[in-house]
């Protein structure tokens, strides 16, 4: 086993200590030091939750990991292979490092599309130390030659290296530790079955309630010292798309105002402000929702219509407006998926005050 060298990138000592955790280690990705770091990642950092206590909401998915840790603590094994499936922001890193703080371990962090080659994925796992969990976001983006390596790793705790090239081409087996494996994915589906298949533990976030986001918006506030009104407590729930990374940029964004134009403390007539400043209405959509569901209103009849048609009209990128846009959408009822492509609903026509020229038909809602 090679000893580990890249100590460098290991997430900052002061990061590691305001989490309660042992610094986790970083790999393949560029170093973050506390000064290079953007202010929004070390704010989310400071504000996640590292014992599955604090976790707010996904009462079932935390109850289940629970007793699957406790289990495997009991036997003294390693926990299964982890694999969480939700929306952007809803705490799958979160959970990822909840899990290695109560297992006691270390986290590693990488990602799908951070591994290019099978030899960077050979010395990330040459680098594991016995119940190491190894993070992958997004892993629904990793190459199949990249999985083909991981499948040996994941069951039997072993890495086959190829070594040279052609004829002279040999295999060698080496021995991995055992380690847990967390992958997490905005993408179920685009995931190859064979690897989905080899997680033990399977779990999806859902969005949150607005009586949880204002249990998490209330903590994150705690933690920040920020002093926030009921009213506007609940009113920054309500606008933010049920998604704790929203709710707390959002936060910090109303804080913002309330220093600079009001009186320091976050009152409801200020929230109010701020968020309509911010061009976040009511139910939380902003510009790139209200432009993508008024582009299918005006020039598709309200659908169906393509994804692709879609991301060219409103000049958005396909996967975003798939994996962030949509989620949400289709969340509140806004949005249908059908065979034939999306649909609006009278329910979105309605919030953005869209004229509906035939409200009996659900294909062309707008003639
Ligand atoms: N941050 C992100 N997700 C969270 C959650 N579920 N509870 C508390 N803080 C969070």
């Amino acid at each position: 086993m090679k000893p580990r060298t890249n100590a460098s990138s290991d997430i900052p000592p002061q990061l590691a200590v305001q989490r309660g955790m042992k610094p986790a280690q970083i790999i393949d990705q560029p170093t973050i030091t506390a000064q290079s770091m953007p202010e929004e990642v070390v704010f989310e950092e400071t504000l996640r939750p590292s014992r599955l206590a604090d976790y707010i909401g996904q009462k079932a998915v935390k109850e289940n990991l629970r007793i699957a840790m406790m289990a495997a603590q009991g036997r003294g094994e390693t926990l299964e292979h982890v694999l969480i499936h939700g929306a952007p922001g809803l705490g799958k890193t979160t959970l990822a490092a909840i899990v290695a703080h109560e297992m006691g371990s270390n986290l590693r962090v990488t990602s799908g599309p951070a591994i290019e080659r099978a030899g960077d994925l050979a010395s990330i796992l040459t680098n594991l130390e016995a119940g190491d969990v190894l993070f992958i976001d997004e892993i629904h983006r990793l190459s199949r030659v990249i999985e083909e390596v991981l499948y040996p790793a994941m069951e039997d705790y072993m890495l086959d290296l190829v070594i040279g090239k052609g004829p002279a081409a040999r295999t060698v087996r080496l021995d991995l530790p055992k380690f847990t494996l967390v992958g997490a994915t905005t993408r179920i589906g685009a995931m190859s079955s064979p690897l989905r298949d080899r997680f033990g533990v399977i779990h999806s976030l859902e969005f949150y309630d607005v009586s949880e986001m204002e249990e998490i918006i209330r903590r994150s506030a705690k933690i920040l010292g920020i002093a926030i009104e009921a009213p506007a407590l609940t009113e920054l729930a309500r606008r933010s798309r049920r998604t704790p990374r929203i709710a707390n940029r959002l936060l910090k964004r109303v804080r913002d105002y309330a220093q600079v134009e009001g009186s320091g403390i976050i009152t409801l007539p200020l929230a109010k402000h701020a968020l309509d400043r911010l061009e976040i209405d009511a139910l939380g959509l902003d510009r790139t929702d209200r432009k993508i569901i008024s582009t299918i209103a005006s020039h598709f009849g309200g659908g169906p219509v393509g994804i692709d048609t879609i991301a060219a009209s409103t000049n958005e990128d396909r996967d975003t407006i798939e994996t962030v846009v949509e989620p949400y959408l289709l969340q509140i009822g806004f949005l249908k998926r059908t065979p034939k492509g999306r649909v609006l609903t009278p329910a979105a026509a309605h919030h953005l005050g869209l004229k509906i020229a035939d409200q009996n038909s659900e294909q062309r809602l707008f003639a």
